[in-house]
């Protein structure tokens, strides 16, 4: 692994390694702390739009692993307008051992990639979020003890944070299900993407537009915004299309008694999903969002020692 891009890059085998190290690096942190592995090293927080958690779980990882991490606001470097993205990366790559960029065109990413000399890791583009997607993973294991077989139904919008559950549920034996309106599907090429990267051919991969089938079938229910950021224009005309895909009790009263319910968050209470849900016993989102800073620790661990 020399960046991490997208999990559509990885073998199997390396991305179960990384589950493995985050879970042996959270089990390491929980009894007392994470050994200094990335002394002295620096990593670059590259944002072009707002984060929580995206900002804290990797500074906070880095500090833990005993390097030093650099936060880089949106109006700071205004890469691409005051300066190339091309120029951006080389110049970081004289500064810091690693570049996490949050970005709007997943190009950006690309270029970054391609003209940085230190690893380069995706913190979401428009296109996909595998950091998220990996610590999604990370989360389902710790709570169900595999992901061979598991169903994941994703209910809402099919977007960059589904793109990256899919080809993750891909490469670790899960079947996916989408459920969106026809509109706001992932496109074929990514159904074609997914299919070509599963590890069995006993796992499905299926989008439909009906919520209910969805969480009937699955083991571990997600959901995510209606608008993602940049979308804002389209917010009034989403709003009216949503609806049935909200995640609420009377939708979750079709799921299995033990189905775990994911939101990537900042969740949108009372749009995609409703408080009694989000903060019912079947959600786990918090456990998630704590594990961002596991799961990437894994891969600051793997591109930066
Ligand atoms: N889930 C996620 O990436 O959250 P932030 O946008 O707050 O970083
Ligand atoms: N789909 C959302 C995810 C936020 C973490 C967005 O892009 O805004």
């Amino acid at each position: 692994m020399q960046h991490f891009l997208s999990l559509a890059d990885l073998t199997a085998d390396e991305l179960w390694n990384l589950l493995d190290l985050a879970t042996s690096l959270k089990s390491e942190w929980k009894s007392g702390g994470n050994r200094p592995i990335l002394a002295n090293k620096s990593l670059a927080l590259v944002f072009q739009k707002p984060s929580l958690r995206t900002r804290v779980s990797f500074e906070m990882g880095m500090v833990h692993l005993g390097g030093y991490a650099l936060y880089l606001s949106p109006n700071e470097i205004k890469m691409g307008g005051r300066e190339s993205v091309p120029d951006v990366a080389r110049v970081l790559s004289g500064y810091v051992d690693g570049i996490m960029a949050r970005v709007f065109e997943h190009d950006h990413i690309l270029q970054l990639a391609e003209y940085a000399s230190v690893p380069v890791i995706n913190g979401l583009s428009d296109f996909n979020h595998p950091a998220q997607g990996l610590t999604d993973l990370f989360t389902i294991l710790e709570n169900r003890g595999k992901l061979e077989g598991l169903t994941m139904a994703y209910i809402g919008d099919g977007n960059n944070v589904t793109r990256s559950l899919m080809y993750g549920a891909a490469l670790t034996g899960m079947n996916f299900i989408s459920a969106a309106p026809a509109d706001y599907q992932l496109p074929g090429s990514d159904y074609e993407t997914g299919m070509e990267m599963r590890v069995s051919d006993s796992q499905t991969i299926d989008f439909i537009s009906d919520p209910v089938l969805a969480v009937r079938e699955a083991d571990v229910i997600y959901t995510d915004v209606w608008t993602s950021m940049g979308q804002e224009a389209e917010s009034a005309e989403r709003l009216k299309i949503f609806p049935p895909y909200q995640l609420n009790e009377k939708l979750i009263a079709n799921s299995k008694s033990d189905a775990i319910i994911l939101h990537c968050l900042p969740a949108h209470r009372g749009e995609e999903i409703t408080d009694a849900v989000a903060d019912g016993e079947k959600s786990v989102m918090f456990q998630q969002a704590h594990n961002r800073m596991h799961a990437q620790k894994a891969i600051l661990a793997t591109l930066l020692q």
